[in-house]
C-alpha cells in the first residue's frame, strides 16, 4: 500500500483495513487503494467522534411559530407573475431520486413504480408528463433536472430512454449524480466493506443535491442560461403541482431566496420535518429529532405548538444556492444507525441482525436557516401531498392512488359534474395533459358532462 496512504489510515485510526487488505490478491489492492484515496478519512473521523452529540436543538424559549402564508383560491396576480417566469425561461425543475426505495421494498428506482389509478403510469412518467404539460404551456422546453445515485442512475436512464423520454426531449431531461458516503462500524469507525475489494458506500442524502450541483458546473451552467429559480420535489409524491406558477409568483414577489410549501400536521408525531423560526430564521427539526415533549406542545387555543409539516416542495434562488454551495461544508451531516451487511476483516460475510453501522447523510433543509429571506406558503395534504413510502398501510401505493382519486372527485365537484351516487371511492384519472387543476377541467368539460366511473380523462394518449 502506498506510504502516505498507510499513513493517513493510521492517523484516522483505520486499522483493520490494512489486515483486511493484506488478505486481497494485488488487483483487488488497487481497487481498495483508488476507492480510499477518494475518502476524506480526516472528515469520517470526525464524524464518528462526534456521533454520541445528540442533534443539538434550539434552546425552547427561542423557537416560535413560523408565518405561513394562505395565498387566496387563485392568485391571479401571483399566478401571472410565475406563468411570465416560467415563459421567459427563468425557471427550471429538480426531482431527487436517489433514495433506495428500501422501505417499499423494491430493487427498482421507486420512479419506476406504477401509480396512477386506472393507466397505472408511473412516478417517473407522470412527474414527466407534468414537465412536458408545462413546457407546452410556456412554449420552451422547462429544463428536467434528475438526480440520481450510483444505486439508481443506470436503471433510471435506462427507463426513461426505453419510454423516449416520456415525451419531453432528450437534451431537456439532465441526469446527475449524487455522491456517497461509507458506512462505519457503531462502536470502532471502522469503514465497513459491502465486499471484499468494494467500500460500502451509500447516497450522501438529499443534502447531496447541491454539492452534485455544483461539482457537475450545472449550478453554473444553470446561471449561465438566465435560470433564476430553480423547483425542487421528491420523485415519491405523485400529488405535487409542479412548477406550479402561483408559488412561483409569490416566491418572486417576496423576493424569496427560499420558499417552500407546507401542511398542517396531522398529528404531533406526524412524520413530517417541522418548521420552526429561530432568531427570524426559518429551520426544519425531522420528525425523528423532535422531542415528544416538544412536539406535543400546545398554544393557548389548544392547537399544536409546531404544526406545520414539510411536503419537500421547495423553491430555490439559483444565486442563492451559488453563494451557499461555495462553501463545501454549509451542510452538516446527520447520523443514522443502520443494519449494514459486509465482510469482516476475515473476508467473511457478516449479516446483522441489529443495527451494527453508521451512516451519514445530508439534508437539504439545512439549507433554510442559510437564508434571509424565506417565504412559507400553505397548500393542502389532500390537494399535494401522498407520498410513496411503504409497501403497505400508510403511505403505501394503496393510499396514493386513493388520494389521487378523491383529489379528482374534488376536482368534479368544483367544475359543477354531476357525480353519480357511489359508496367505495370510485376510480378516477386525470392525466396531467388532461388538466392540471380544477379550473382547467371546468374549461375542457362540456357543461352536460357525465361522469361514468371508472373514470379516464385524457388527450391524445400515447403509448410510451
Ligand atoms: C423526507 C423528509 C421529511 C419530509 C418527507 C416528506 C428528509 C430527511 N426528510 O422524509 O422532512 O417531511 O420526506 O415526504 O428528507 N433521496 C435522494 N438521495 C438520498 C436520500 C433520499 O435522492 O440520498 C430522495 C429519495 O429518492 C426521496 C426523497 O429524497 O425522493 C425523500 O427521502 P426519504 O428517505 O423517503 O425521506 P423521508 O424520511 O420520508
Amino acid at each position: 500500500m502506498r506510504q502516505d496512504l498507510r499513513q493517513r489510515l493510521l492517523s484516522a485510526n483505520q486499522v483493520g483495513i490494512l489486515s483486511h487488505w493484506a488478505k486481497l490478491s494485488p488487483h483487488e489492492q488497487s481497487l481498495v487503494e483508488r476507492q480510499l484515496e477518494l475518502i476524506d478519512l480526516e472528515f469520517l473521523a470526525n464524524l464518528f467522534d462526534k456521533r454520541n452529540s445528540p442533534f443539538a436543538l434550539p434552546e425552547a424559549e427561542k423557537i416560535a411559530a413560523v408565518p405561513v402564508l394562505h395565498p387566496s383560491t387563485n392568485s391571479p396576480e401571483s399566478k401571472n407573475e410565475g406563468l411570465k417566469a416560467l415563459a421567459k425561461g427563468e425557471v427550471a425543475i429538480l426531482m431527487v431520486a436517489g433514495g433506495q426505495g428500501s422501505r417499499l421494498g423494491t430493487l427498482q428506482p421507486k420512479g419506476t413504480w406504477p401509480i396512477t389509478p386506472i393507466t397505472q403510469k408511473s412516478l417517473f412518467e407522470l412527474h414527466s408528463e407534468k414537465v412536458l404539460t408545462l413546457s407546452k404551456k410556456a412554449n420552451r422546453d422547462i429544463p428536467f433536472l434528475i438526480m440520481t445515485s450510483p444505486a439508481t442512475h443506470d436503471q433510471t436512464v435506462t427507463f426513461f430512454t426505453s419510454h423516449s423520454f416520456f415525451g419531453l426531449k432528450k437534451e431537456q431531461v439532465i441526469f446527475f449524480t449524487q455522491g456517497t458516503m461509507p458506512a462505519v462500524d457503531l462502536n470502532t469507525g471502522a469503514i465497513l466493506f459491502e465486499e471484499p475489494a468494494k467500500v460500502f458506500a451509500s447516497p450522501d442524502g438529499h443534502g447531496g443535491t447541491l454539492t452534485a450541483l455544483k461539482k457537475t458546473g450545472l449550478l453554473e451552467q444553470l446561471k449561465s442560461q438566465g435560470i433564476k429559480h430553480l423547483f425542487f420535489f421528491q420523485v415519491d409524491n405523485p400529488l405535487v403541482q409542479i412548477a406550479d406558477p402561483v408559488f412561483i409568483g409569490h416566491h418572486i414577489s417576496h423576493r424569496s431566496q427560499l420558499s417552500s410549501k407546507v401542511i398542517l400536521k396531522d398529528s404531533p408525531t406526524d412524520k413530517l420535518g417541522n418548521f420552526i423560526q429561530v432568531d427570524g430564521r426559518c429551520q426544519i427539526i425531522e420528525y425523528s429529532d423532535l422531542p415528544l415533549e416538544l412536539a406535543n406542545r400546545k398554544k393557548h387555543d389548544g392547537s399544536l405548538f409546531i404544526d406545520t409539516g414539510n411536503p419537500a416542495i421547495h423553491l430555490f434562488d439559483v444565486d442563492f444556492l451559488n453563494v451557499v454551495s461555495s462553501n463545501g461544508d454549509a451542510l452538516p451531516f446527520h447520523l443514522a444507525r443502520k443494519k449494514v451487511p459486509h465482510v469482516d476483516t476475515n473476508l467473511s460475510k457478516v449479516v446483522p441482525e441489529k443495527e451494527n453501522a453508521w451512516k451519514f447523510e445530508r439534508f437539504i433543509f439545512d439549507i433554510f436557516p442559510l437564508a434571509e429571506r424565506w417565504l412559507l406558503v400553505s397548500t393542502k395534504r389532500d390537494e399535494e401531498f401522498a407520498p410513496l413510502k411503504n409497501a403497505q398501510g400508510d403511505d403505501s401505493p394503496e393510499t396514493a392512488k386513493q388520494a389521487q382519486c378523491k383529489l379528482f372527485i374534488q376536482w368534479l365537484e368544483k367544475a359543477g359534474i354531476k357525480m353519480p351516487a357511489y359508496s367505495a371511492t370510485p376510480e378516477i384519472e386525470i392525466s396531467p395533459s388532461f388538466a392540471m387543476d380544477a379550473e382547467e377541467l371546468f374549461r375542457k368539460l362540456p357543461g352536460n358532462f357525465q361522469a361514468i366511473f371508472p373514470l379516464l380523462l385524457q388527450d391524445n394518449p400515447k403509448e410510451f
